[in-house]
């Protein structure tokens, strides 16, 4: 008799064309030129050198396991998220977050698995944005939660808003647990707009619903408003909203380009009855994993006191790739615009539709050697789109925008 598996993890995966010819062109020795990239540690903004000292603490070969992480840890936490500001509105008395009600874990993923846990039994459901990154798909299926959609919506050149109809319909008929935003969306780059906000923490008041608020690209602002005032200015954060139970998460994969140093953390609020009882729970939790490794927390303070040694010129190398594009890619007998973006490390492209998407992934691949990632990615409602990586190193990303036009300039010549 065969051993059943979980069904939580469909397999055989089906097969993509579009990863079974990228594994061609490597075996061939072709070049690829990855234009969405989003890997922090390929596109040289970070000093190796400098990074991997702390290693040598002699403090690392002390294990004082504490399932929120180390204290002098969380302390640096707490401190930074003040030093920023990084705050939500003060006017309905926010709390400034204390140590106790932080929670160190290996990743920003990791910490959604830990709150789909604490917050969903298997089969129920927690809501996501439509278009939005599908790793929240494939987190919530591990839990065995369903992951349902609301919807967001583009118009140019406002860009885009939370379709609040589509939250409430989830909340009131499907009953979804817990209310993900990404603030700021990737890839759409939206920040959640305040008035979005107060409708949103009005709707999870009144339905009992959590909020998750991953906020990993928020200290990353990126267009400018007419005027030149950051549109991102506007944005406010989660950190310290007490209408309802809220978790912010973040971590050093975006906030300081260190993914591979693996530490993420999660920060909670909310009514002081249900924040203690939730986070009485999570301490539970967190304690059966106890995932954030001693090294990288006890590098915490002195990484983030340097944290603007790699936000800084991240920040300027987003707001330059994102001209470069407008600029090759945007002009008044362009086919091709690039949609606003408030901030993240992606911008999106939206291109005529010649072929259905995957045709030209393929084409732009096989012909130019530009790997881009189409908008069904992303669940985008219509075609064509594709992403590019602001984090790319600028001659590259110049190089791979001229290679895009290039190839839709074929395609259309007659
Ligand atoms: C919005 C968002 N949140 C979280 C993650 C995962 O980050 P981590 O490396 O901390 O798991 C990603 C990955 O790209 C992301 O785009």
């Amino acid at each position: 008799m065969r051993v059943p598996f979980s069904a939580r993890l469909g397999w055989p995966a089906p097969d993509n064309e579009l990863s079974l010819l990228r594994a061609r062109r490597r075996e061939l020795g072709l070049p690829i030129l990855d234009f969405s990239e989003s890997n922090p540690t390929r596109v040289g903004l970070r000093e190796p050198s400098r990074d991997c000292g702390f290693l040598l603490d002699p403090a690392n070969a002390r294990y004082e396991p504490d399932p929120r992480g180390l204290i002098r840890a969380r302390e640096a936490l707490v401190a930074d998220y003040a030093a920023r500001g990084r705050l939500s509105p003060a006017r309905y008395g926010i709390r400034l977050p204390r140590a106790q009600d932080v929670f160190l874990c290996a990743s920003t993923s990791e910490a959604y698995g830990w709150l789909f846990k604490l917050l969903c039994d298997p089969g129920e459901s927690v809501l996501v944005p439509k278009p939005g990154y599908p790793l929240f798909d494939y987190l919530a299926g591990l839990e065995a939660v369903e992951a349902r959609p609301y919807r967001l919506e583009y118009s140019h050149p406002a860009g885009w808003r939370i379709d609040l109809d589509s939250v409430e319909s989830g909340l009131s008929s499907g009953g979804a647990r817990a209310l993900v935003l990404i603030n700021p969306n990737n890839p759409t780059g939206s920040y959640v707009g305040r008035s979005e906000r107060e409708a949103l923490l009005e709707l999870c008041e009144r339905h009992g619903c959590a909020i998750i608020a991953d906020e990993v690209f928020f200290d990353f602002p990126v267009e400018a408003d007419e005027g030149g005032a950051l549109a991102g200015e506007g944005r406010s954060s989660f950190i310290g909203e007490e209408r309802t139970l809220c978790f912010v998460l973040d971590g050093l994969s975006k906030r300081l380009g260190m993914p591979q140093m693996k530490l993420g953390w999660i920060v909670a609020s909310g009514p002081e009855g249900e924040l203690r009882e939730a986070k009485g729970r999570l301490e539970i939790l967190a304690d059966a994993y106890l995932s954030a490794g001693t090294p990288i927390m006890n590098a915490l303070p002195g990484l983030l006191a340097s944290s603007e040694s790699f936000a800084a010129p991240c920040r300027a190398r987003l707001a330059a790739n994102l001209a470069t594009l407008r600029s090759v890619l945007e002009g008044p007998s362009s086919p091709h615009r690039v949609l606003r973006c408030d901030g993240g490390w992606s911008a999106i492209v939206e291109s005529p539709r010649l072929l259905p998407e995957e045709g030209l992934a393929l084409g732009l691949l096989g012909e130019e050697g530009l790997m881009s990632q189409p908008g069904y990615f992303f669940d985008m409602e219509r075609e064509a789109f594709f992403t590019a990586g602001l984090i790319l190193d600028p001659r590259t990303l110049e190089r791979g925008a001229r290679a895009y036009a290039a190839y839709f300039e074929r395609l259309m010549s007659p």
